[in-house]
């Protein structure tokens, strides 16, 4: 073309194009110019009707004929001396750049952490690349209306344990925009290397801390500023009254019972000692060489003081059953208690924050809102904040905290069985209501209102078990701010219960969000779902919508905060441990490294809870009109309506007059004249440090 337009001097383009110009007619095996077919009229049916032609009476090839066959025979004799000549080099050049790669690779991962193996080295550092590129997102710039995704079925996988549990993909998420949704759906290398990072071999290093080498020390030296802020303060960790603090102001203040069990609701009783328990761990098979978990905590009623640790032994024979009885003083005092506060440590992190707080409650939450409520639906619009990122946040928690040989099986003592055991008796000890479910017999109405009302729990906690502590009062006061809020927004919306009833949407919600919890636990956590739904009064679902919304914005905050929030523990395997060889009151260092690694990757934040009016953590953007009830617009555009603002201004008032009294009873738990058991503080509950969703 360059030729015919006088561009290039046409004899020499000749010369050189003929080579390829005569192989391609050659290939193309034209020799002059192909007559045009005329053109047939299709529409015409020709005379006599179309032919019929039967099967059989026709034979279709591969359309591959003699001449095709020796014009690439051809071809490949031509080009195959080039190939011969070029593959081995190509090759060889290519196993040369990868050896290189993988030595370069390999010698920079043994360069660090040098008792810790690949995987945990690998995903630390893609940890800090993910934490040291991203500050914490805001509701203005993060939480966008238009972002949210359309109500459909969600791409899911299963995970590895439990029982029904189905945790949607990353790709699923809201507020990441439409394009980058279908990006998000096709194949990734980042994604594929993530779904199979955890089968990399893993390693076990016995290095032990020498006598006065500090835990915490070369914990930080390694991770350093990638560790999650410490804001739990410990006077002493290993001592009799640390015991009190942590499980009345600490990890075990939400498992802290008293000692006799109720035997009905309406039974107040002297209910003696207060216990916090973890020996039903105690059968659970661990690795080789380690010791097991378990051991049942008391504590004086009166001084709070500990008394005893009863600690069960794995069993040997199916009829026998030990437990030895310890107290303080005793030759064996110290390890058992460091057993009690490792396996306290261990039953939280893996029944309460993986198994209740992410792949139980969080998990059915969002299945239940994305596929059943619109995005301009009211009751979407106020879940946003409380599930931002949790769909990713839960994938990543499937993939790098469950999976087999993920960090989570790698922390735990537990065997391959072991810890398929223990994933599938996470529901029976769940703690928040569940475990008073023989309490209230055929009564499932009344149990079913305890188990979603955490008020009521905690009130019937005090009045029939007698248990009344700084962290019940602190979480009930949160819990009734967040209740008040709910119902200030609802009520917008949906002045009565009948008209909350016609509204197809949150039944469809409600209905899911009930069965899922159901069917995903093998106590059947909540009785019949249709019952309580398809045949409950009006009145009864608003009281249950209200319960549900509260329950899931309390537990992915101040729950979340409790049980996940863990950093003062994850730092010191002297304090608390995820594994530890027999015998020995420490963990080694490479149980402290993959501690303190999965704190850390455990850890990324969030946008927090408390925000100030026009900050850019005020979300009441997402509350703009016009939203949708039952298929029919409600609001002005792009207006919030005013008492929907009010009620988030007076929700921000009283968290922010929490935060104060918070911040008070801690000054005063720490100041020189503290009395015990009155000098703890407590940080779980501080409005202030609580933030809107679940962290991984
Ligand atoms: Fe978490």
């Amino acid at each position: 073309k360059r030729a015919k337009e006088g561009r290039v001097d046409g004899s020499t383009f000749r010369r050189l194009a003929r080579p390829a110009w005569l192989l391609h007619r050659f290939m193309a095996g034209k020799k002059g110019t192909r007559a045009v077919a005329p053109v047939q009229d299709v529409t015409q049916q020709p005379p006599g009707g179309w032919p019929v032609v039967q099967a059989g009476t026709q034979t279709a090839g591969f359309f591959f004929s003699w001449s095709v066959a020796l014009r690439l025979s051809l071809a490949l004799l031509l080009t195959l001396p080039i190939l011969v000549l070029m593959l081995p080099l190509l090759l060889i050049e290519t196993l040369l750049l990868a050896a290189l790669i993988l030595m370069t690779l390999k010698s920079y991962l043994n360069s660090f952490l040098l008792e810790s193996d690949w995987y945990t080295k690998i995903l630390l550092l893609s940890y800090k690349k993910i934490l040291f590129s991203h500050s914490r997102p805001t509701a203005r710039s993060h939480m966008l209306v238009e972002h949210l995704a359309p109500k459909r079925p969600l791409l899911t996988n299963y995970i590895a344990y439990a029982l029904n549990i189905r945790v949607p993909l990353k790709s699923e998420e809201d507020f990441t925009g439409a394009r980058a949704a279908t990006a998000a759906r096709g194949f990734s290398l980042s994604r594929w290397i993530e779904e199979n990072l955890h089968k990399l071999p893993m390693s076990v290093s016995s290095e032990r801390f020498k006598a006065g080498e500090d835990p915490v020390r070369y914990v930080m030296e390694r991770i350093g500023d990638a560790y999650p802020t410490v804001t739990t303060v410990y006077r002493e960790k290993l001592t009799d009254e640390a015991l009190t603090q942590l499980c009345f102001f600490g990890l075990g203040a939400h498992r802290l019972y008293r000692a006799r069990t109720l035997s009905s609701p309406t039974e107040v009783v002297d209910s003696g000692d207060f216990v916090v328990r973890t020996n039903f761990l105690a059968d659970l098979p661990v690795r080789e060489g380690l010791d097991s978990y378990g051991g049942d905590a008391y504590f004086d009623e009166t001084t709070w003081r500990i008394k005893k640790i009863v600690r069960k032994l794995p069993r040997q024979q199916p009829w026998e059953s030990e437990e030895l009885t310890y107290r303080p003083g005793d030759p064996e005092w110290e390890y058992v208690k460091f057993v009690f506060r490792s396996s306290l440590f261990s039953l939280v992190t893996l029944v309460d924050h993986l198994f209740a707080v992410h792949m139980q409650v969080g998990n059915a939450c969002v299945l239940a809102s994305r596929q059943y409520l619109g995005p301009d639906h009211p009751v979407r619009r106020f879940l946003a904040p409380f599930q931002f990122k949790t769909i990713s946040v839960n994938d990543n928690a499937r993939n790098n905290l469950i999976n087999p040989q993920s960090m989570g099986p790698r922390n735990f003592a537990f065997t391959d069985k072991g810890t398929d055991l223990a994933w599938s008796v996470a529901s029976e000890y769940t703690p928040s209501g569940a475990e008073l479910r023989a309490v209230f017999g055929d009564d499932q109405a009344s149990y079913l209102r305890l188990v979603l009302d955490y008020g009521a729990y905690v009130e019937f906690l005090k009045k029939h078990g007698g248990v009344d502590t700084p962290y019940r009062r602190q979480t009930l006061q949160l819990w009734n701010i967040m209740k008040n809020f709910v119902n200030s927004f609802l009520s917008q919306y949906y002045p009565t219960a009948e008209e909350l009833a016609r509204d197809s949407e949150v039944r469809c919600f409600v209905y899911t969000l009930l069965h899922e919890l159901a069917f995903t636990t093998t106590n059947g956590l909540v009785p019949d779902p249709a019952e309580n739904v398809r045949d409950c009064s009006a009145e009864e679902l608003w009281q249950l919508t209200s319960n549900l919304l509260t329950r899931y914005c309390y537990l992915v905050t101040a729950g979340h905060e409790q049980v996940g929030t863990v950093p003062v523990y994850a730092q010191d395997v002297s304090f608390c441990a995820f594994h530890w060889p027999k015998g020995e009151s420490c963990g080694t260092k490479q149980t402290a490294i993959t501690s303190a690694t999965l704190m850390s990757f455990t850890s990324t934040p969030m946008p927090l809870l408390m925000a100030e009016e026009g900050s850019e953590g005020d979300w009441t953007h997402l509350f703009e009109g016009p939203v949708t009830i039952n298929g029919e617009p409600v609001g002005e555009a792009g207006a919030v309506p005013p008492a929907v603002k009010k009620a988030w201004v007076v929700f921000q008032a009283e968290l922010k007059a929490m935060a104060a009294e918070c911040d008070d009873f801690n000054n005063k738990a720490l100041s020189a004249d503290a009395q015990f058991p009155h000098c703890f503080g407590m940080w779980q509950t501080h409005p202030s440090h609580l933030e809107t969703s679940v962290s991984v």
